[in-house]
C-alpha cells in the first residue's frame, strides 16, 4: 500500500500522485507562479521561434548569463530566415561565450533545414522536432508546451531535481529506470490547460525553491506534498552520478606576429571549438619540458603550415573544458621561413589588432586577443 500523509491544514489524507493530489499540486503551484514568476524575456513571447532560441541557450547556462545573449540574438536574428540565411560565422559571433558552441551550429542548422523543407514554419509535432539537429525530446516538449500549449510533459535539470524530491527517488536520477519514471511522473501531472504556464512553473520552482543545495521548503507551496520532505531526505535526494575527475593537461597557443598583424587559424569540424577562430593551439607533452620548442614548431607547422621560431611566454591562462582542467600558456613567436608547407587545409588569416573584435573567437582566444589590443608592444 502506499503511504499516506496529512496534507497541511486539513484532516484528510491523500496518496502520492493521486487525482486529488495532482489537483492540489497543480493548483498550488499556478497559484504560486503567478504570484511569484520572474519576467523573463521568452515569457513574453509566443512566437515558437524565440522559445526555441531561448531553449537552446538555456541548456547547460544560468538564466542571467543568457538574458543579454539571448536579447541580442533575437535582435540581430529576429526571425527564423534571418538565421537560416546567416553564415556560420556571424551564428558563431553571437555565441561567442556562451560555451558549448555545438549548440549554435546545430540550431543553425535547424533553422536552415526548416526553411528548405518546411517552408520556415516551425513543425507542431514532437516527432517532428525531435528530427532536427540539437533538439531532443525536453526542447521539442518545451516549444509545443509553451508556444502552442500542446499537452506535452517535461523533464530538465530542474525538474528532475524537483521530481525526484517530490517522488523521495532514492535511485540515481539519471540511471534509465529513473528517467522513465520521472518522464512518467512528469506526463501524470500535464494540466489539460495552459500547460506551457504550468510546465514554467515546474521549472520555476526548482529553480527558484526546490534548489540543489538547502531547498527552501518554508517558501514551498507544495512542501506537504512532498515525500522527501516527509522523510527527511531532502538533503540526500537527487542522488547524482558522481562527477568524473577532472584530467589535468597542458596547452600552448602561439601568438605569430608579422607585419602588425596576427595569425589566427579556423578550428575545423572536429576540435573542440569547431567553426571558431583561434591562435594556432596544440596540447604540450608535460613530460618534455625541454622540448617544448620544438613541440611549438611542430604544431604551427602542422595547423598553419608555417615554421616559426618561438619566442617567450606572455601569458598563462587555467580554464576548464568538459573534463580537462587546461594550463593555457602563450608564447610569442617570428616567421622564420618564408616558405609555407601544406598544413591542414583549415582557413587562416593575418588580422589586425583592432580587427579581433569582428571574429568570433574561442574564450581563451579572445582573453589573448584582449591582452594583445591591451599590450601593443607585442605586435612587430
Ligand atoms: N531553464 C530551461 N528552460 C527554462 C525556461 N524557459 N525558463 C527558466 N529556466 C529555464
Amino acid at each position: 500500500m502506499r503511504k499516506r500523509f496529512f496534507y497541511a491544514g486539513r484532516t484528510q489524507m491523500q496518496s502520492f500522485l493521486t487525482p486529488p493530489w495532482r489537483q492540489t499540486f497543480r493548483r498550488r503551484l499556478n497559484a504560486w507562479y503567478a504570484r511569484g514568476a520572474r519576467d523573463l524575456p521568452w515569457r513574453r513571447t509566443r512566437d515558437p521561434y524565440r522559445i526555441w532560441v531561448s531553449e537552446i541557450m538555456l541548456q547547460q547556462t544560468q538564466v542571467k548569463t543568457v538574458i543579454p545573449y539571448y536579447e541580442r540574438f533575437c535582435k540581430r536574428f529576429p526571425r527564423i530566415i534571418d538565421l537560416a540565411e546567416a553564415s556560420e560565422e556571424q551564428v558563431l559571433q553571437h555565441w561567442e561565450g556562451l560555451g558549448y558552441y555545438r549548440r549554435g551550429r546545430q540550431l543553425h542548422a535547424a533553422a536552415k533545414k526548416i526553411m528548405a523543407e518546411n517552408n520556415g514554419e516551425i513543425p507542431r509535432s514532437r516527432q517532428e522536432l525531435e528530427q532536427l539537429p540539437g533538439i531532443g525530446r525536453y526542447t521539442a516538449a518545451a516549444i509545443l508546451s509553451f508556444a502552442f500549449d500542446i499537452a506535452e510533459p517535461i523533464l530538465e535539470a530542474n525538474t528532475i531535481r524537483l521530481f525526484a524530491r517530490l517522488a523521495a527517488m532514492r535511485l540515481e536520477v539519471s540511471s534509465s529506470q529513473s528517467q522513465k519514471s520521472l518522464w512518467s511522473l512528469s506526463e501524470s501531472l500535464v494540466p489539460r490547460k495552459k500547460v506551457g504556464q504550468f510546465n514554467q512553473a515546474l521549472m520555476e520552482l526548482g529553480s527558484l525553491v526546490c534548489t540543489p543545495k538547502s531547498p527552501n521548503c518554508e517558501a514551498c507551496p507544495v512542501a506537504d506534498l512532498c515525500l522527501s520532505r516527509q522523510k527527511n531526505l531532502t538533503s540526500k535526494i537527487p542522488v547524482m552520478r558522481p562527477r568524473a575527475t577532472l584530467e589535468k593537461i597542458r596547452e600552448a597557443a602561439i601568438v605569430i606576429c608579422r607585419k602588425q598583424r596576427f595569425l589566427i587559424r579556423q578550428c575545423g569540424p572536429n576540435e573542440r571549438w569547431s567553426g571558431l577562430w583561434d591562435f594556432p593551439r596544440m596540447r604540450l607533452n608535460q613530460q618534455q619540458e625541454s622540448a617544448v620548442a620544438e613541440q611549438i614548431i611542430d604544431g604551427v607547422r602542422n595547423l598553419t603550415g608555417y615554421t616559426v621560431d618561438p619566442g617567450s611566454r606572455i601569458k598563462t591562462l587555467k580554464h576548464g573544458v568538459t573534463r580537462y582542467q587546461i594550463t593555457l600558456e602563450c608564447y610569442e613567436a617570428t616567421i622564420a621561413s618564408a616558405r609555407r608547407k601544406k598544413g591542414d587545409q583549415t582557413p587562416h588569416r593575418w588580422v589586425r589588432a583592432g580587427e579581433f573584435s569582428h571574429v568570433p573567437l574561442s574564450v581563451t582566444g579572445r582573453k589573448i586577443a584582449q591582452h594583445l589590443v591591451a599590450h601593443p608592444a607585442l605586435e612587430t
